[in-house]
Parts: structure tokens; C-alpha cells; sequence
């Protein structure tokens, strides 16, 4: 017999959801990373838009000598992925809710020097018409934001299995100046994902065969403005 509630679920979980609508826009204020890791001495891994959590799970008990925190706008996706975690009993790893282009910027800014070593953005969802860029989530902002917070050559990863968003991402990365794109012999794309921990949508692409663009960058040594 089909299950109708988890069909429903499932329908529930894929909605995209608008981050422009005036919900998305009010601010949350996040915990400080003192309140979210047992030890909060170690680096931080950020994934933003990390969905069910699994590549960040995965992560954080391959590295116990690193933190992880995920943000996503889908509340149910985090409460799924927080409850998987305790499960898990992990302890260098938490999910948070919120609108990372409003409520992340004065997390990144609370955080201690070098306290930020990796941020990943991961098949963000395809807003592809024009007038939607403003919901794509790497905005101007996020990303000064961003590399205020990280130190020279620490490193921003992205991936995507369409050209015209990863394109969109790069061309923010590089007109902000704060960092530099890493060439890998004679391609500036990434064949694998350099974490050996693949994200659930790019196991999806990967099992379709599909191409899946990756691009690493450092954060260089242009100083940003306070
Ligand atoms: C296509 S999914 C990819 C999920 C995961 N990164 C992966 O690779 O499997 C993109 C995720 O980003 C989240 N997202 C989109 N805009 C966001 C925003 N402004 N703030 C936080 N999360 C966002 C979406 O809700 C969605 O779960």
C-alpha cells in the first residue's frame, strides 16, 4: 500500500522556499560557537545550505579534530539532521535554521580570528531566471561577510551541476578580489570532491552521470573594509 504521509513528507522536504518572502528576511540571531561545540578551540567547517545534513555528519566523524556547523532555510531539513546527530551523539556538529544571507553575517563576525577555515556551498538551488538571482544564496554581502572572516589561504569550496550557477557564483568570488581561484594542472575545475565525502545532491548527479562542476578558492590577502 502506499504511504501517503511519507509522500507528503517528501513532497514537503523538496519545496523550495522563497528567501526573499518577508519570513525569510527577519533576522534570527545564531548561538555563538562557544554555545554550539563542546570544544570550541578547533576550526570550523561552515556548509551553507546543507539540506539533511548527511555530508556534514559524514564530515564531522571522519574529523573529529574539526567543527562543522550547517545552515539551511528548511526548518524540517534541520530538525532531521539535528535529530540524526544526537542519535549519532556528535558532538563537533550542529545544524542551525535560519536565512544564511540575513542571519549569518553577524555570526561570522562574532567568531574569533581564524576560528573559520572552510566554507563549502554546494548545489545551491537553481534560481535560473534573471530577475530571481537575488534568491540565490551567495549574495555580495554573504560573501564580504565571509571572507572578513577568513584568514589568507583558507578555503572556499563550490560545486554544482549547472553551468550557469556555478558561473554566477564564481564571477561574485572574483569580483570581490578577496580570493583567489586555484587552478588544478590544466583545468580550473575540480574533477573530485575534495573531502572524499560526496553531498547527497551530488550523489544524485553522479549516479545520473552528469557533470558536476567544482571550483576551490583561497582567501588571498586583500584586506576588507570594516
Ligand atoms: C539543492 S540543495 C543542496 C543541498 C546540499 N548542499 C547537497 O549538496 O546535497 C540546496 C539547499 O540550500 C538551501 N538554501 C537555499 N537558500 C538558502 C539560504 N538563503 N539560506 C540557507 N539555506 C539555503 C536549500 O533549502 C536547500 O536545502
Amino acid at each position: 500500500m502506499v504511504d501517503n504521509k511519507k509522500i507528503l513528507l517528501c513532497l514537503i522536504l523538496r519545496q523550495h522556499v522563497n528567501p526573499l518572502s518577508r519570513f525569510f528576511q527577519q533576522p534570527f540571531a545564531l548561538p555563538l560557537s562557544s554555545d554550539l561545540f563542546e570544544d570550541d578551540s578547533l576550526p570550523i567547517h561552515l556548509d551553507i545550505g546543507s539540506a539533511r545534513g548527511r555530508f556534514l555528519i559524514d564530515m564531522a566523524k571522519m574529523n573529529k579534530d574539526w567543527n562543522h556547523l550547517g545552515i539551511e532555510i528548511r526548518e524540517l531539513l534541520v530538525i532531521a539532521a539535528e535529530k540524526e546527530r544526537k542519535e549519532l551523539d556528535l558532538n563537533n556538529i550542529k545544524f542551525l535554521f535560519c536565512n544564511a544571507n540575513i542571519s549569518l553575517l553577524d555570526w561570522l563576525e562574532s567568531l574569533n580570528h581564524d576560528q573559520l577555515q572552510r566554507v563549502s556551498i554546494q548545489f545551491p538551488d537553481p534560481w535560473f531566471k534573471r530577475r530571481h538571482f537575488k534568491r540565490r544564496v551567495l549574495q555580495p554581502d554573504l560573501l564580504t561577510s565571509i571572507a572578513k572572516a577568513l584568514s589568507p589561504s583558507r578555503e572556499l569550496f563550490i560545486q554544482s551541476d549547472i553551468y550557469e550557477v556555478i558561473q554566477s557564483m564564481i564571477v561574485v568570488i572574483e569580483e570581490s578580489n578577496f580570493f583567489k581561484r586555484i587552478i588544478y594542472g590544466e583545468s580550473e575545475w575540480l574533477y573530485e570532491n575534495p573531502y572524499d565525502v560526496c553531498s547527497e545532491r551530488e550523489l544524485y548527479v553522479l549516479n545520473q552521470e552528469k557533470k558536476v562542476y567544482r571550483a576551490m578558492f583561497q582567501r588571498n590577502l586583500v584586506q576588507c573594509s570594516s
